[in-house]
Order: C-alpha cells, then sequence, then structure tokens
C-alpha cells in the first residue's frame, strides 16, 4: 500500500507513455510531480483531469530535462508535495527517423543531452538525496530504455538507440552503487508504442508500418508501459534491483 503522501517524479508527464504513468500512479495512490518542456496546455488539462479533489496531489513542471538546474529544480518541487520515493526518468527524443549519414550535429547534441545526460544528472540528484537513508524508506528509479537498445535500429536512429543502450548501462551500475542505501535501480524498454514520438521522427505512421515485425502483432499502448512502471515502484518487485524489464510485444 503506498504511504500518503509518497511522491513519485515522472520527467515528460505531457504525452504517451510519461501520461500513461502520471495517470496510473495517480490511481494508485501516489502523488505525482511530473515536467515538460514545451506543452502547457496538456499539462494543465491533465492536472485539472487528475487533480478532482481539493488536495492537489498532481502537479506539472515547465522545465526542459536539458537545463543545467533542472534535476534541483525537479527535486525541489517534488519535495513540497511530499516524501519523494520514485524517479521515473522517461522523457526522450529520438531526432529525425534516417541514416547515420543523415544525422545532424543538433539533432546529435539533443538526443544525448535529453536521453542521456539529463537522465544521469536526475539520477545523481537522487542518488545524493537518498543516499542518506536514516528512515529506512525504500526508493526507486525506473529508466526508460527502448528494444532500439537491443536492435540498434539501423537506418532509423542508431544514435538514439545507443543513447538507450547506455541507459540500460547507467540502471545496472547504479542499482549496484545504491543497493545499500535501499534505492532499487531499474529500466523498462519498450518495443514499439503508439504515441507522438513518431511523428515527431517524422514518420506519424510508424507503429502501425512496424506492427508485422512484432511477434505480438501490433504496437503497444502506453498503458501498457506504465504497468510495467507502476510496478516496478510498488512493494511487489521489492528483490528488483539492477534489471532490464522488456515491454516489447516479443521483439
Ligand atoms: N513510443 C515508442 O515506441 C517508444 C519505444 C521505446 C522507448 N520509448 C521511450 O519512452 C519514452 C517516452 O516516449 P513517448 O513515446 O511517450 O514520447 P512522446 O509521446 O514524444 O512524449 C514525450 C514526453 O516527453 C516530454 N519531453 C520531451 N523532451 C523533453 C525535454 N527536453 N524536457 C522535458 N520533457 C521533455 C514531452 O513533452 P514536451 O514536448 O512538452 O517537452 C512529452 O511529454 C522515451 O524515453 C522514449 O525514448 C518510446
Amino acid at each position: 500500500m503506498v504511504k500518503e503522501k509518497s511522491v513519485v517524479i515522472v520527467t515528460g508527464g505531457t504525452r504517451g507513455i510519461g501520461r500513461s504513468c502520471v495517470e496510473r500512479l495517480h490511481k494508485d495512490g501516489f502523488n505525482v510531480l511530473f515536467t515538460h518542456s514545451n506543452s502547457e496546455n496538456d499539462a494543465q488539462e491533465l492536472q485539472n483531469t487528475l487533480n478532482t479533489t481539493k488536495t492537489k496531489r498532481i502537479k506539472g513542471l515547465h522545465c526542459n530535462v536539458t537545463d543545467l538546474d533542472a534535476a534541483s529544480r525537479i527535486f525541489c518541487e517534488a519535495e513540497k508535495l511530499g516524501e519523494v520515493v520514485g524517479l521515473v526518468n522517461n522523457a526522450g527524443i529520438t531526432g529525425k527517423l534516417g541514416p547515420m549519414t543523415q544525422l545532424t550535429d543538433a539533432d546529435l547534441s539533443n538526443v544525448v543531452e535529453v536521453n542521456l545526460t539529463s537522465t544521469i544528472r536526475l539520477c545523481r540528484e537522487a542518488a545524493i538525496r537518498w543516499s542518506n537513508n536514516s528512515n529506512g524508506i525504500r526508493r526507486s528509479i525506473v529508466n526508460i530504455s527502448s528494444v532500439a537498445a537491443r536492435t540498434g535500429s539501423p537506418g532509423e536512429y542508431v544514435a538514439y538507440a545507443a543513447t538507450k543502450a547506455a541507459v540500460e548501462t547507467l540502471s545496472i551500475g547504479l542499482a549496484k552503487e545504491l543497493a545499500s542505501v535501499g534505492v532499487l535501480v531499474n529500466a523498462v524498454s519498450p518495443g514499439t508504442i503508439d504515441t507522438t514520438i513518431h511523428a515527431r521522427a517524422g514518420e506519424p505512421g510508424r507503429a502501425m508500418r512496424v506492427a508485422s515485425r512484432i511477434p505480438l502483432g501490433r504496437p503497444g499502448q502506453p498503458e501498457e508501459i506504465a504497468n510495467a512502471v507502476a510496478w516496478m515502484l510498488s512493494d511487489e518487485s521489492s528483490y528488483v534491483t539492477a534489471s532490464v524489464m522488456n515491454v516489447a510485444g516479443g521483439l
């Protein structure tokens, strides 16, 4: 059971997988601080939908995860909602679909900054704040990886795939570093999920196009990833750390 005023941070909570995580964690009884970099209306709508009682348990924060002070700002805002017990590093971008020869420097630096550097900075902030676990609370970091870490995504976004492989290595190493202070660190690796990320990469219909390659024969829904994230943040997964959970329809 979730202790009252337990808070989870979800980066990139206004659309797709992040939004589903916010909705599911709210349903499970957590307070949630979610971020976005450029979707104020969606953030407001999500808060209005979920904050139905006088107690405001869900808060959106306009904050680009690549800002140098983002990690401390995010944690400071989250702590206003209660005891922070979870961090879901979800915000991610692919860059434009295409072969390596077409990768621009701007896309390369954005992909590395959003997917990897910011995730490391947020993990570092959590490690600093959570290392002195005098009250014995179990805390959890869930990093969102991708099936691309295993396939390499040739012809589509190899650089993105490389950042996700790094996110998995980060999760395994940090899990071992923080185990003794009661912090669990895992990654959830989605397959192809029906979200706006594909349109942003330049092909809105990509999820349906690749469906025939997926053993289960369809793209996943964001809620199916949120289910795995919620489990990782629940008491049910108390002996799970340094693991990567594939939620990929058999890919
Ligand atoms: N969809 C898939 O097929 C798939 C497969 C494997 C892994 N994943 C991973 O799952 C995660 C979520 O993907 P999704 O498909 O749900 O993406 P999405 O639909 O494009 O949503 C991305 C979310 O992240 C936010 N975001 C993006 N850049 C940000 C930044 N710099 N700072 C703060 N927030 C930012 C977006 O809001 P703003 O635009 O307002 O910032 C949005 O809320 C990503 O890490 C992605 O790599 C997705």
